[in-house]
């Protein structure tokens, strides 16, 4: 393949960012080839114009509606520094899940008010760390924690650190399921997740017994990742309306915001020349299209249409939405790519298995969820993908594959390349952005990959250095 143009126009192309240039895999116009000989392999790639467009199109969507939407980008699918600097120059806000993330977003750029915390058992350390920073919303997840958050401020102010009432949200968990994996459901009653649809008065009473300790200023339910439907998120904000209903009616206080978590799902099933080898719930769920402006329509209109039953639009009037977009903002962002290092034939099969320098331990959702990410050539990206090959990693785990080792066909058996793929090739797998960086180990005494950002001037920038061998025992102690 030596012409610039492309014998085949993939399906998983995007047109000014995933292209075929010369034959090669490009990003931004940046060969994919020449990236590795820079930066080695395996290397995750991220395309700054990509994230600035899926944050636009989140924008776009809030234009729908007439009520202020602020987003708050779950850090925890990739709380990389460039990246949350991407982020946070795109303008959006930010949720964290942790101490560590807290002070990431802060040492980030990220405002205080700009920042919401979730959590199931933050520490008092943890607790002391938002109450100190005066964030947007410590979000409450029992009606234990609503004394340990009541504890923080007192700790605090009895050290002599003057702080304001904490700004607290209640988690719910209202019973709602959607069409994603169970291990991404987090709105149901077996999830470890919120209060309960029955203590819910009880908890918003005990959260104003104080007001000079904390504000509840909001209620949050995350029906979870990857949903492909509108139903939930409109089955959710609708209880979560009701309960600010019930709690004005009862209590007089007016929560002034109602947080729709995440959940935006991404298409990984652009590509969908291998979409017919998985499951159809599988493949819904993988490849839904769903646009964030039809969720907000419908929520808001759900909300208004109960909202005129009962008397209550001047409450909706008061009410800002929050959303705390991941996926949909970093998934489709963010490649790996990965070099061939060994091939093998099995004559009793007649498979040819390529063994790959990317395994599980840079990509936990490849094994955990068996969660498909489209396999390119990078090398030879214009051309047909005709031949079936075994594909795995390189951890010493026979869990460490590219398919779905307990055959319970959640991955396709085989991945389809190239004819005559060979050592040294480049692959990529696509879609990467998400809970993938962020839950690197070392297994295997593997150091992690480097990072590249292509910038929006469309230069790459290293944003994760390579780990070397020191970085590997730095933290042993012998
Ligand atoms: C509380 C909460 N908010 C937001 C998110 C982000 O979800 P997503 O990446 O699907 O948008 C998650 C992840 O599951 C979450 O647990």
């Amino acid at each position: 393949m030596s012409s610039g143009i492309a014998a085949h126009c993939p399906a998983w192309t995007i047109p000014g960012y995933l292209e075929v240039r010369e034959g090669h895999l490009a990003i931004n116009g940046v060969d994919a080839i020449d990236l590795v000989r820079e930066f080695k392999s395996p290397l995750f790639v991220f395309s700054e114009s990509r994230i600035r467009d899926n944050i636009t199109r989140l924008k776009r969507a809030a234009e729908v509606v007439d009520r202020p939407i602020k987003f708050c980008y779950a850090s925890k699918a990739n709380s990389n520094m460039a990246i949350l600097q991407a982020v946070r120059n795109a303008g959006i806000d930010c949720e964290v899940n942790s101490g560590g993330e807290l002070f990431k977003a802060l040492r980030v750029g990220f405002k205080p008010e700009q920042i919401i915390f979730n959590g199931t058992s933050k520490s008092d350390e943890e607790m002391d760390e938002a109450v100190r920073a005066q964030i947007y919303a410590i979000n409450v997840d029992s009606i234990y924690e609503i004394d340990l958050v009541e504890q923080s401020v007192l700790r605090l102010r009895a050290r002599g650190e003057n702080v304001p009432p904490a700004r607290v949200t209640l988690r719910l968990v209202p019973e709602i399921g959607t069409r994603s994996h169970l291990g991404l459901q987090t709105a149901l009653l077996t999830s470890k997740f919120g209060i309960s649809s029955s203590e819910v008065l009880a908890a918003f009473r005990r959260g104003l017994q104080h007001p000079e300790l904390v504000n509840v200023c909001g209620i949050h339910i995350h029906v979870g990742s990857q949903t492909p439907d509108v139903e939930p998120f409109a089955e959710a904000f609708k209880s979560m309306w009701e309960h600010l209903v019930t709690i004005h009616n009862e209590t007089g206080h007016t929560l002034e915001h109602i947080n729709l978590g995440g959940g935006i799902p991404v298409n990984y099933l652009r590509d969908r020349s291998q979409a017919d080898q998985l499951p159809e719930h599988e493949r819904d769920m993988l490849g839904a299209e769903l646009e964030p402006a039809d969720v907000l329509t419908e929520v808001m209109r759900v909300a208004r249409e109960s909202a005129r039953t009962v008397n209550a639009e001047h409450l909706l009037d008061q009410v800002t939405i929050l959303l705390e977009p991941g996926r949909s903002v970093i998934a489709d962002a963010g490649l790996v790519l990965t070099t061939v290092n060994n091939i093998k034939t099995r004559p009793e099969t007649g498979d040819v298995w390529l063994l790959t320098d990317a395994g599980y331990n840079i990509m936990l959702s490849m094994n955990n969820y068996k969660w498909y990410y489209h396999l390119i050539s990078a090398s030879r990206a214009g051309e047909r993908s005709s031949r079936d090959y075994k594909v795995a990693g390189p951890l010493c785990d026979s869990g460490d594959v590219y398919f779905d080792i307990e055959r319970e066909g959640r991955l396709p058996d085989y991945r389809r390349l190239p004819d005559d793929v060979a050592p040294g090739e480049v692959l990529s797998l696509l879609n990467c952005g998400a809970y993938s960086l962020a839950q690197m180990f070392h297994y295997n005494g593997r150091p992690l990959p480097a990072a590249v950002l292509i910038s929006l001037e469309g230069s790459p920038k290293l944003i994760r250095r390579r780990d070397t061998y020191d970085d590997l025992i730095t933290n042993d102690v012998w």
